[in-house]
């Protein structure tokens, strides 16, 4: 099984998965294939929506001779005229639908294998929620046995081993778990259907972390039975990568219409409110008057334009590191939904999401309403200010939020009048209190707030701000009355300018790379080499070396090479390191990319898009890169970048 990372965002991500059938771009959306009812052929959804894999019933086609005969003989590809990659599901949602079936477990994964499905399903057992728990508990029990008794005749096929465990947090842990100990290349996360279909998202969004959390990474994770967009946001922001969608055609014959937002029908429409081919070509009364076959079609062929077009819009958002947002926008449409974003709230969770947080991104934090703060990024923010941030005085002397960014230049006059007092400038932001030496740094300037946000901000960011203060003296700046007593104050004291460049690169390299890191970095004569045009920091040198430079797009430092090498010195393994294998030592020494197979450890600590060190088993530095995976991803995949490397140690 070959699936890797090619982008990231939240705990979601663009990975490309291969298949004997062709490579597959994920997350996305496998539109069901009814061999009995093809309403829109494989071929055509391809041509139209760009769909890259189908998902169709093996049950459906062993129930049916005819078909049945035609898969056994020419392949499971042919009875659906598709040559890409086809997954097949096993029957377990027809049992849970009609009621019991007659199946042998083994039998219909060897049946998928035989008729060449490129991922079959095992015959899991569902769990329906609030079952009781020893009914869960057994089906849970039965289907890791499945599981294991289906991994030992998969052969070629991919197999998609089901996590169960209805409402049971502990019991989806334990079944992910489990199933991450066996040779299975595809997790299903099953048994959430009536989950959905009762608007029970907090319950989905409980389900989804229990099975993630306990989940090889390394893995593909699909939501089974999940084909409605509106929960394709969240889903993906918590690690999803398959949906798989009947919805389309089942809505469709309900004359229902899939938006982003929600589920429409055709009677209720008097404008159609999409700009799909479908709803471009005919207005609600056309649609209303075709006769039902072509109707069926056309809403069918609407529904998969909607869906896809989300699935673009989500990977669009990966790419530009705006995942948050869309699904809080998306939260908004759907009070149930917004409600189960609470359950991101928790600090559990919000601690679990920030090991896949990226440290920066191309795009802007925009507010979107109370959900915003208790993004993974505030989390992180929030805790490296209060436990690796150290304000350099006593005093702290606190700024309003300012209507302008960065803060320093909107407060560059009063900056100016305190250039000798020595006082920690700190302006009180609807991010938490942000000291002026971190003004440029992601996402402090990097963000956009209204001028009034809601209550729960207001007391959180309020919150921060108390343990912040903590201990020291505070001031609020009213104008030259403050100065006046801060003069007087300081006024024993040398009037020496305060060197707020070094403050600047001191507090960013603590942010960045921990406690201490100034201390590592700073030892020595330091030159600040600044932007002409801007004024900004762009170099930092150190006993002539250069060790740092500065981004202008997000305020953070790119490590060079002999910064790396300070850091290592003081550092103790296995701070920032990513330890490397013998194999890949000399790739690494010629500037090469080190990819996750050749991963031996790494610092937990180290984060998505992080500056880090490369090392080889006894420590020796190799390089230093910047990182695409955590650790726990690093130690997980075999495919796939883990680490870009950026500048080499010469030896
Ligand atoms: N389709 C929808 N839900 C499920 C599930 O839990 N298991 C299987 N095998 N198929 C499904
Ligand atoms: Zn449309």
């Amino acid at each position: 099984m070959r699936f890797e990372i090619k982008d990231r965002d939240a705990a979601g991500r663009i990975c490309r998965f291969y298949t004997l059938h062709g490579t597959v771009t994920t997350p996305t959306l496998m539109p069901v294939v009814n061999p009995n009812k093809i309403l829109i052929t494989p071929q055509e959804m391809k041509k139209l929506f760009g769909v890259e894999i189908v998902i169709t019933n093996s049950y459906i086609i062993k129930k049916d001779e005819k078909l049945k005969k035609k898969a056994l003989d020419e392949g499971v590809h042919k009875v659906i005229d598709f040559d890409g990659p086809v997954m097949t599901d096993s029957g377990t949602f027809q049992s849970y639908v009609y009621g019991k079936i007659k199946l042998d477990p083994l039998e219909i994964v060897e049946f998928q294998r035989d008729i060449g499905s490129d991922i079959g399903t095992i015959l899991d057992v569902f769990g329906l929620p609030d079952e009781p728990k020893t009914i869960a508990t057994q089906g849970v029990k039965e289907t890791l046995k499945r599981a294991k008794e289906a991994v030992k005749v998969k052969e070629d096929m991919l197999i998609a081993c089901t996590v169960q465990g209805s409402t049971y947090q502990d019991l989806r842990e334990k079944c992910a778990k489990e199933m991450s100990e066996i040779d299975c290349d595809f997790f299903p996360i099953g048994g959430v259907v009536p989950l959905m279909e009762n608007q029970r998202y907090s319950d989905l969004v409980k389900v989804i972390l229990s099975c993630k959390k306990n989940l090889n990474p390394s893995k593909p994770v699909h939501l089974f039975g999940a084909g409605h967009p509106l929960v394709f946001p969240l889903s993906v922001a918590l690690g999803c990568d398959f949906f798989d969608s009947s919805a389309y055609a089942k809505y469709a014959y309900d004359n229902r219409l899939i938006f982003p937002w929600g589920t429409e029908k055709l009677d209720d429409i008097s404008d159609l409110p999409c700009s799909c081919p479908v709803c471009s070509r005919l207005s609600a009364d056309e649609l209303r008057k075709l006769d039902e076959k072509e109707r069926v079609v056309e809403i069918a062929k609407h529904n998969l334009y909607v869906s896809f077009g989300e699935i673009k819009k989500i990977r669009n958002a990966i790419s530009n590191g705006s995942l948050w947002e869309l699904v809080e926008r998306r939260a908004t449409s759907n009070p149930y939904l917004f409600e189960a974003l609470d359950e991101l709230k928790k600090t559990r969770n919000k601690a679990w999401l920030e090991h896949s947080e990226p440290v920066s991104k191309n795009k802007a934090l925009f507010y979107t309403g109370r959900h915003t703060i208790n993004r993974p990024i505030v989390y992180r923010l929030h805790n490296r200010l209060l436990n690796w941030y150290k304000p350099f005085f006593k005093d702290i002397l606190v700024f309003p939020e300012a209507e302008g960014k960065p803060y320093s230049i909107y407060y560059f006059d009063e900056i100016r009048k305190l250039d000798d007092i020595q006082v920690n400038l700190v302006v009180d932001s609807w991010l938490g209190p942000v000291p002026l030496e971190l003004d440029e740094m992601y996402p402090f300037a990097q963000s956009v707030f209204p001028s009034m946000v809601d209550e729960e901000t207001k007391k959180e960011v309020s919150k921060v701000f108390k343990k912040f203060v903590k201990g020291k003296n505070i001031f609020y700046w009213r104008g030259d009355d403050t100065l006046k007593e801060l003069q007087r104050k300081n006024g024993l004291k040398t009037k020496k300018v305060l060197d707020r460049d070094f403050m600047r690169i001191s507090a960013v390299s603590i942010m960045q790379f921990g406690k201490d890191a100034s201390k590592a970095l700073f030892n020595g004569e330091i030159k600040i080499v600044k932007s002409k045009k801007t004024g900004k920091i762009r170099n930092v040198y150190c006993n002539g070396k250069h060790i740092l430079s500065m981004r202008a797009n997000d305020g953070l430092f790119t490590l060079k090479i002999e910064g790396g090498k300070l850091l290592h010195k003081f550092f103790k393994y296995p701070k920032l390191r990513v330890v490397v294998d013998d194999e890949a030592v000399s790739f690494v020494k010629d500037g090469k990319s080190v990819f996750a197979k050749f991963v031996k450890d790494c610092d937990p600590r180290l984060r998505p898009l992080d500056e880090c060190l490369i090392v080889d088993k006894n420590d020796s530095l190799l390089a230093v890169g910047r990182c695409l995976l955590n650790r726990d991803e690093m130690l997980s995949f075999d495919f796939g970048v883990a680490v870009k490397t950026r500048e080499k140690n010469e030896f």
